[in-house]
């Protein structure tokens, strides 16, 4: 069942030809258990699309792909509806067939890569929205035991870009299910960056789920490389969460300076905005790898980098913002 020493460069949008001494794929909670009781002591990697990720190395362990699909209705009432997803399905697929069944609330969240599994571990978000707004629960396997566990939207402790399986419960579970709830009364939000503008450019007047899905569509297509075609896992930083108190001496050297309100006393600096004003966007390392032209906070692959190229140009971009803006960048993609 366990495939030995396999490239991993197809299974990771950065397209980094890492190897995995052991790998193995699951569709159910029992093919899972099966591959546990022979894991021995072998470190593990759950895999879901591989767009989150860096290899820096081979990965000497076991990695598991997450293949469990499935989409049904849990609950349904006049006004919204719980569905419950196989982690292995890709997210944008999920969105579409909320779309067609005319369930709302992931429309903003359209074409972000990976599967659903994932969502939660680092609660996806884009345009106003993040994945705790539509959150239900997930049934995860816990590693050590086996035994099933069920996390309510509480339990996972959502933040930006933060979760409960990115601190204490890192690496101890595998998240099979997820139920979401959806609604079936839609509340549109337009609100967020471009989406107005680009409805309006597309001549929308009484937008519908489906043409806020096709807005946000057109604008990330404008903006972000397609990992089809250029490697990347999206933004590599967070964007920095400062107090309103460093946002004011800021703002007195740099009065232009995007912010976004995120909480009473903070605000969410744009870390894109901090790399391209360091002089970082476009920059290219032997036409292999470097910063994207349209999206500083993007780290392209071009062709045949090294994991390890790009976490040291990361590691640059870090100790180059810091020594300008006095603001260590926090990075958001998973570095193995
Ligand atoms: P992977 O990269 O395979 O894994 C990511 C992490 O989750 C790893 O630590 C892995 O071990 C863990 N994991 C995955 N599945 C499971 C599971 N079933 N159980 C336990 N652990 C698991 N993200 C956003 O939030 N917003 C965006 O707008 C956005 N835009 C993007 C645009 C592009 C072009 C790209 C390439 C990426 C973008 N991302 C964005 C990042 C990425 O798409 C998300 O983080 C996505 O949820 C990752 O899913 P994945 O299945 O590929 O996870
Ligand atoms: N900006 C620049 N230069 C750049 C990039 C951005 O000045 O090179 C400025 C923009 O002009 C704008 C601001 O930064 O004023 C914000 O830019 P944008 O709207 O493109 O969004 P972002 O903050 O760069 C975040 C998420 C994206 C998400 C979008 C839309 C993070 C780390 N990134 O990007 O998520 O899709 O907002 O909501 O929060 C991801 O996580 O992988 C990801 C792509």
């Amino acid at each position: 069942m366990l495939q030995k020493n396999i490239s991993l460069k197809t299974y990771n949008t950065f397209g980094i030809d890492a190897k995995a001494s052991f790998f193995a794929n699951f569709s159910s909670v029992d093919d899972l258990n099966t591959i546990l009781k022979e894991r021995e002591n072998r470190k593990l990697f759950i895999l879901g699309g591989g767009s989150n990720i860096l290899f820096t190395k081979n990965f000497d362990g076991l990695v598991l792909k997450n293949e469990i699909q499935g989409f049904k209705i849990i609950q349904e009432s006049e006004n919204d509806v719980v569905v419950e997803v196989g982690a292995g399905m890709n997210w944008h697929a999920f969105v579409l067939k909320c779309l067609e069944m005319n369930f709302g609330g992931v429309e903003n969240l359209s074409l972000i890569p990976g599967n659903v599994g994932a969502s939660p571990m680092q609660n996806i978000g884009a345009y106003g929205v993040e994945i705790k707004d539509v959150f239900e629960y997930l049934d995860a396997v816990h590693i050590e035991t086996g035994k099933v566990k069920r996390f309510s939207n509480k339990d996972c402790d959502f933040g930006y870009r933060e979760s409960v399986f990115k601190t204490y419960a890192k690496g101890q579970y595998i998240i099979c299910q997820v139920g979401y709830r959806l609604t079936k009364i839609h509340k549109l939000n337009t609100s967020y960056g471009a989406i107005n503008m680009e409805l309006e450019k597309q001549g929308v007047n009484n937008p519908s789920i489906k043409d806020v899905s096709n807005a946000v569509i057109a604008i990330r297509k404008s903006k972000l490389p397609d990992p089809k075609k250029i490697g990347n896992a999206g933004s590599f930083f967070k964007n920095p969460i400062v107090s309103t108190q460093t946002l004011q001496i800021l703002k007195q050297k740099h009065p232009n300076i995007p912010n976004y309100p995120s909480g009473p006393e903070t605000a969410k600096l744009a870390a894109g905005w901090l790399i391209e004003q360091a002089g970082w966007k476009g920059k290219t390392y032997d036409e292999k790898y470097g910063v994207h032209k349209n999206q500083a906070l993007v780290l392209v692959n071009y062709g045949n980098a090294d994991g390890d190229e790009i976490l040291k140009l990361s590691n640059l971009i870090i100790s180059d913002v810091y020594q300008k803006f006095n603001i260590e960048l926090e990075r958001e993609v998973n570095i193995l």
